[in-house]
C-alpha cells in the first residue's frame, strides 16, 4: 500500500473486532510513526497504550463516572470554539448526519444517538486504546507536531490492514482519564484513539466523509505552470 492509498482508505472506524491485537504490533507501529517530524526534533508527544484489562479497567471507571455525575465538565479545552461559523458548522452537521443516517437513526432519536456517542467510552469495540499527552509548558507548535504523529500512526495502521479512530472525545472524561494514567501535574491528555481491525460488516463503517475542494483552502501564487 503506498501512501495516497493509505490516505485514501483510512477512515474513522466505529465498529471493531474482538481480536486482540499484540504488544509488539502496537510497538512497531509506534517505532515507525517516531519517524513523525517536530520542530526542533522534539518528540513532544507521549502515549499510553492500554489492552486486555488496564483497557477494560479504564472503560469501567469512565463509565461509573458518568453514570455518577453525567453532566461534569473534565474537559481541558474547548474540543470545539463555543459557536461554529460556516463553513465549519455545515461540515460538522454533514459528517454526523451522515453517520446516524448509516446507523437508521434518525435526528429526533436522541437517546439512540446518545447511546452511539458512548461507544466512544469502549473504544467501539477496539481491543486496544491509545492516549496522547502533552507537557503542559508546551505551546501550539508542539500541539501540532502531536497531530503529526497521531495521522501517521493512524496511515501506518492503514498500511497493516487494521484501524482507527481518533477520539477527543475522551477529553470530555479528562480527569478520570488522567487519574487512571496516573499523569503528573504537567502532562495533559490531548486524544484518545481506538486501534483494532475493523468490523466491515458493521454499517456505520460504510460511512464516507466528504473533502472541500481544493480551491475552497488552498491559494496558489506565482506558478509559472
Ligand atoms: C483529533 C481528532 C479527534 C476526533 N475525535 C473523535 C471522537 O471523539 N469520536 C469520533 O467518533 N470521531 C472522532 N474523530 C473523527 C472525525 O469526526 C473524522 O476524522 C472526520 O469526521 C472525518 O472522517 P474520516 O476520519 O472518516 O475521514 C476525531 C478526529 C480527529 C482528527
Amino acid at each position: 500500500m503506498n501512501v495516497t492509498d493509505a490516505i485514501a482508505s483510512r477512515i474513522s472506524t466505529r465498529a471493531f473486532l474482538d481480536k486482540p491485537v499484540a504488544e509488539k504490533t502496537v510497538r512497531e507501529i509506534l517505532e515507525v510513526a517516531a519517524r513523525a517530524p517536530s520542530g526542533g526534533n522534539l518528540q513532544p508527544w507521549k502515549v499510553y497504550a492500554l489492552a486486555g484489562a488496564a483497557r477494560d479497567d479504564l472503560v469501567a471507571r469512565v463509565k461509573r463516572a458518568i453514570a455518577e455525575n453525567p453532566f461534569a465538565k473534565e474537559s481541558e479545552f474547548a474540543i470545539y470554539p463555543e459557536k461554529l461559523w460556516e463553513p465549519y458548522r455545515t461540515r460538522r452537521f454533514e459528517v454526523g448526519e451522515a453517520m446516524y443516517q448509516r446507523l437508521g437513526i434518525p435526528r429526533d432519536d436522541k437517546p439512540a444517538r446518545l447511546a452511539h456517542l458512548m461507544r466512544n467510552f469502549d473504544f467501539f469495540g477496539a481491543p486496544v486504546g491509545l492516549f496522547f499527552t502533552l507537557d503542559r509548558r508546551f505551546d501550539k507548535g508542539q500541539w501540532a507536531h502531536l497531530g503529526m504523529f497521531m495521522q501517521t500512526i493512524a496511515l501506518i495502521v492503514q498500511e497493516r490492514g487494521l484501524a482507527t479512530c481518533m477520539q477527543e472525545a475522551w477529553q470530555t472524561r479528562a480527569k478520570t482519564v488522567s487519574g487512571f494514567l496516573g499523569l503528573c501535574e504537567d502532562e495533559q491528555l490531548y486524544c484518545g484513539m481506538a486501534l483494532g481491525y475493523a468490523n466491515l460488516d458493521a454499517p456505520v463503517n460504510a460511512t464516507r466523509s466528504d473533502r472541500a475542494d481544493v480551491d475552497e483552502f488552498a491559494i496558489f501564487k506565482g506558478f509559472k505552470e
